[in-house]
């Protein structure tokens, strides 16, 4: 695997796959890499004959009181684990090579962004829409793989794919859990064994309020209160706990189709998001 840091290096190596007619996967990355980022990178190996990893800390997804700066940086065992996984390329710029100083250009997906996190993290889908952009560019994927753990992520970048016209396939794996529910995150290294637990009423709370409808529960409001039950712990922040539908992200007022139940909670310092597809009946 080589590991590239500038991007006229990173435009060679991969004009030099193109030339010889080669397919490129990609996966970006913040790196602290663990269980759910791998799935993502071996549907890439799996489909592509190239695979481009990025690790990349983006300042500009981070509000000022967020932890851009305690963001969990385990950089050699991710060279090691990306390695195993055969990746042809770690990509791993720094701030400075992605944001030079007159950097002032900025991406905006309006509506998406607005919604469930966008709310409570003002600027943060910006930030990802900016580096993804950059790092599209870049790298010229024909596909890359998202986690639908960060579920309104996936849909700002298939509208930003579709809306700047980028000639790139977006696909969405599912999310994947610890054996007891817990969505994987690199925040999770943030929680005490206490917290841990406590995190697990995010799940907890997405399943009783899927089982609920799966069981013919007609009332929005009804779910909601289920969940938000579920979720109510000295110990638990809510930020939201919404019902939308999945392509607008749009709260429902009635169960029609699939529908995304969706939560974020901060449990002491550490924000956590999950989230589970219904299909309503
Ligand atoms: P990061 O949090 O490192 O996640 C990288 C990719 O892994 C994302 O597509 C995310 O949805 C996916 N992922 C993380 N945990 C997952 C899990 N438990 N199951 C399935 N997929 C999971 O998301 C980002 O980085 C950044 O916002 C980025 C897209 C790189 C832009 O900076």
């Amino acid at each position: 695997m080589k590991v590239i840091r500038s991007p006229i290096q990173l435009r060679l190596q991969v004009k030099r796959f193109r030339t010889k007619g080669e397919t490129i996967g990609f996966v970006p990355t913040m790196g602290a890499l663990h269980g759910g980022h791998l799935p993502l990178i071996r549907r890439a190996r799996k489909e592509c004959d190239r695979v481009i990893v990025s690790i990349f800390v983006n300042p500009l997804q981070f509000g000022p009181r967020e932890d851009y700066r305690r963001y969990p940086r385990t950089f050699f065992s991710d060279v090691s684990l990306l390695q195993k996984e055969k990746v042809d390329i770690l990509f791993f710029p720094s701030v400075k090579t992605m944001y030079p100083d007159l950097f002032s250009a900025t991406v905006t997906v309006n509506g998406l962004s607005e919604r469930l996190c966008g709310a409570f993290r003002p600027g943060h889908f910006q930030g990802v829409a900016t580096a993804c952009t950059k790092l599209f560019n870049l790298v010229q994927p024909d596909t890359v793989y998202f986690g639908g753990k960060d579920y309104q992520q996936t849909r700002i970048i298939d509208r930003l794919l579709n809306d700047f016209d980028f000639n790139i396939r977006l696909k969405v794996l599912p999310t994947v859990r610890e054996k007891n529910g817990l969505a994987m995150s690199s925040r999770n290294r943030y929680l005490s064994s206490r917290e841990r637990k406590k995190a697990l009423l995010l799940s907890k709370a997405l399943i009783a309020g899927g089982a609920l409808i799966q069981g013919g529960e007609k009332s929005v409001l009804r779910v909601l209160s289920r969940m938000k039950s579920i979720l109510k712990d000295p110990a638990v922040r809510v930020d939201y706990v919404s019902i939308v539908d999945p392509k607008t992200l749009e709260e429902v007022s009635r169960f029609r189709g699939k529908v995304l139940l969706a939560v974020a909670a901060r449990i002491g310092k550490t924000r956590l998001i999950d989230n589970i597809l219904v299909r309503g009946s």
